[in-house]
């Protein structure tokens, strides 16, 4: 008998299991979720019969079930209420809507209503910033929510949030909200497919010279050359080779590749397609965060359509040789998943670990195979530079940085949403289009980068967005995430909300990560809640930080003291020295 004490119905699983027969463990997260949206969770004898049909043994699938947050192992409700709880959302007034909702549902995070209709949960940042504060209502996105708003959320009858996008010149961004993005027709008529078709009327070589004139480099925030790393991967021993497309978008404060995704998801698909012919690849896969839900349900459609054309599959656009196709997965909620070589466990139906590197995904990616891995933003950018030719891209921006960017802009800003923007303005000129600071009031700090990034004060306001000016003054650019703080914001609340958030999302390989994601949350929470600044908390958040960045084995570790940092030496006195 399993947790629920209810017997288990496995007839209604056989149809889904036989459509899996005969197919390997990276068919394991599809399975679940195809199980899991049957039962509401994933019982003992749905697992069973799961490994049985992949032939992965009951242990591995309960340490994936484990591992992710949207695969539950106890009785859970098939509606999973999702609030965001994470700083551009409590800047918004998150909290008040999180205490409305409750007193509603009458549930705190984590239960289940008597009736297991409903299960309610707080939950890192959705991605969905530019609406906070916002949640998610099973699969149905909502945002700008308040406490007069929460019946008409509940009844799924609050509008989802359309796109929020400002800036220009429009490249990336051209065709949201003109192009229907279920309608490869449609995107044909936007210029949909023209690159691709300009692309397999040159060599492979070809096109990744251009790219790698246009300068790319990587927006998940690594910043390594595009046209370097396809180039790598198309000179790899293999003759297996895959294209990933990371669209696991879950750093705080990031929502530029949702908009790419839900509302011009042929373009990824085009792009990946592209990135596919340039190295050789002939498998392709779009890696989705699990809390995309609409973004994954557009790429599924887009892909189908794109292989009815014949712009995707064997003989793409009728080129002898060019075969390429590509399969989308669903996360279930994991930042780690983003990291590379964590998203390629993911993929294989494992734990999202990351690797030790080298080796490097360009020779031992996914599946050990030559495999190029780019976050969308920049296989979007590369499609559009590569689509309107490498002088026109480097009249924008500078030198160092050619072209355009998205930023996401959030927190107390006057305009949240996507920029899109020439590389060189200023962070002053990109809030100034964004209308300033919200209400008028004065700017306390801004949070650059994400979660992952660090803090500035007004005083640098004149810094250029570029990536020469990041690499030279240290503030990197990372996904794009410019989050504004004024003066009404504590910041001490914030700082352990990012340590909170590390802390929970530490998937526990290494100890430095593991141990001090931990103790920096312990202290920061003991700080913010519990009695305030002790002697010696400086000294060990700087220790602990110090120990982090320099011996974690992934970026997420290596990171998660990065804005802490940065905080306690631009504002001393939030974590004093001397306590008396
Ligand atoms: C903890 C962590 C999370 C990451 N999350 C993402 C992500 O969500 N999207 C992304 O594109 N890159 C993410 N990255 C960076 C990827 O590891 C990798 O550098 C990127 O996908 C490469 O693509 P690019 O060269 O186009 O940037 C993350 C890295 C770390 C360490
Ligand atoms: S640094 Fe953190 S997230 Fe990365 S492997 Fe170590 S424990 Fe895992
Ligand atoms: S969606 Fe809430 S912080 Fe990003």
């Amino acid at each position: 008998m399993n947790e629920s004490n209810k017997p288990i119905d496995l007839s209604l699983l056989q149809p889904v299991l036989q459509k899996y027969e005969g197919q390997q463990r990276d068919a394991l997260l599809p399975l679940l979720h195809e199980a899991q949206a049957i039962y509401g969770w994933l019982p003992r004898e749905v697992q069973e019969a799961i490994g049985r049909t992949l032939h992965v043994p009951l242990a591995e699938i309960h340490g994936v079930i484990e591992f992710y947050t949207m695969f539950y192992n106890q009785p859970t409700a098939r509606r999973v209420i999702r609030v965001c709880e994470d700083p551009a959302c409590q800047l918004r007034g998150a909290q008040t809507v999180m205490r409305a909702l409750e007193r509603e549902l009458g549930l705190t995070h984590g239960q289940t209503s008597a009736d297991g209709a409903v299960t309610y949960e707080h939950v890192p940042c959705l991605g969905m910033c530019e609406h906070a504060p916002c949640a998610l209502n099973g699969d149905k996105p909502a945002g700008n929510l308040t406490p007069e708003l929460i019946s008409a959320f509940l009844a799924g009858t609050h509008p989802e949030p359309s796109a929020r996008v400002y800036g220009g010149p429009f490249y990336m961004l051209g065709r949201v909200g003109k192009v229907n993005p279920v309608s490869l027709a449609d995107y044909e008529a936007h210029g949909g497919y023209r690159a691709l078709k300009k692309a397999v009327a040159q060599t492979p070589e070809e096109v990744i010279t251009a790219v790698e004139q246009s300068r790319i480099v990587g927006r998940g925030g690594a910043m390594f050359p595009t046209g370097r790393k396809w180039r790598f991967t198309r000179a790899a021993a293999g003759a297996v080779k895959h294209i990933v497309v990371n669209a696991d978008e879950s750093e705080p404060g990031t929502f530029k590749d949702r908009v790419l995704l839900e509302e011009d998801p042929f373009a990824v698909v085009e792009a990946a397609t592209l990135a596919g012919y340039a190295v050789g690849a002939e498998r392709g896969w779009i890696f989705v965060r699990g809390e995309y839900p609409r973004a994954f349900a557009r790429l599924q459609t887009a892909v189908q359509q794109a292989r009815a054309a014949g712009y995707l599959g064997r003989n793409v656009l009728g080129k002898a040789g060019f075969h390429f196709d590509i399969k989308v997965r669903l996360g279930a909620g994991a930042y780690i998943c983003g990291e590379e070589t964590a998203l390629f466990e993911a993929i294989e139906g494992k734990r999202g670990f990351p690797r030790i590197k080298p080796p490097f995904p360009t020779t031992h990616g996914l599946f050990q195979q030559p495999t190029a891995i780019n976050n969308v933003e920049t296989l979007v950018a590369a499609l559009v530079a590569f689509d309107m030719g490498v002088t026109a891209w480097r009249q924008h921006g500078t030198e160092q940085s050619p072209g355009t960017k998205l930023f996401c802009l959030s927190g107390h800003v006057t305009r949240p949403g996507v920029y899109e923007v020439p590389f060189g303005l200023t962070v002053r000129e990109l809030i100034e289009m964004a209308g300033g600071v919200k209400d008028g009031r004065s700017l306390q700090a801004i949070l650059m980068g994400g979660a992952a990034g660090v803090f500035i004060t007004p005083d640098s306001l004149d810094m250029p967005l570029t990536y020469e000016d990041a690499r030279a003054t240290g503030v990197p650019l990372g996904s794009g995430v410019i989050m504004l703080f004024d003066e009404t914001a504590d910041l001490r609340h914030t700082l352990y909300q990012l340590a909170h958030f590390f802390a929970h999302e530490s998937c526990g390989k290494c100890f430095p990560c593991q141990l001090g994601t931990q103790r920096q949350m312990e202290i920061l929470h003991r700080i913010t809640h519990n009695g305030g600044v002790r002697a010696g908390d400086r000294q060990a958040l700087l220790d602990i930080g110090l120990t982090m960045t320099e011996t974690s084995l992934c970026g997420l570790g290596q990171t998660a003291a990065s804005a802490i940092l940065s905080a306690l030496k631009q504002w001393p006195e939030l974590v004093p020295e001397d306590i008396a």
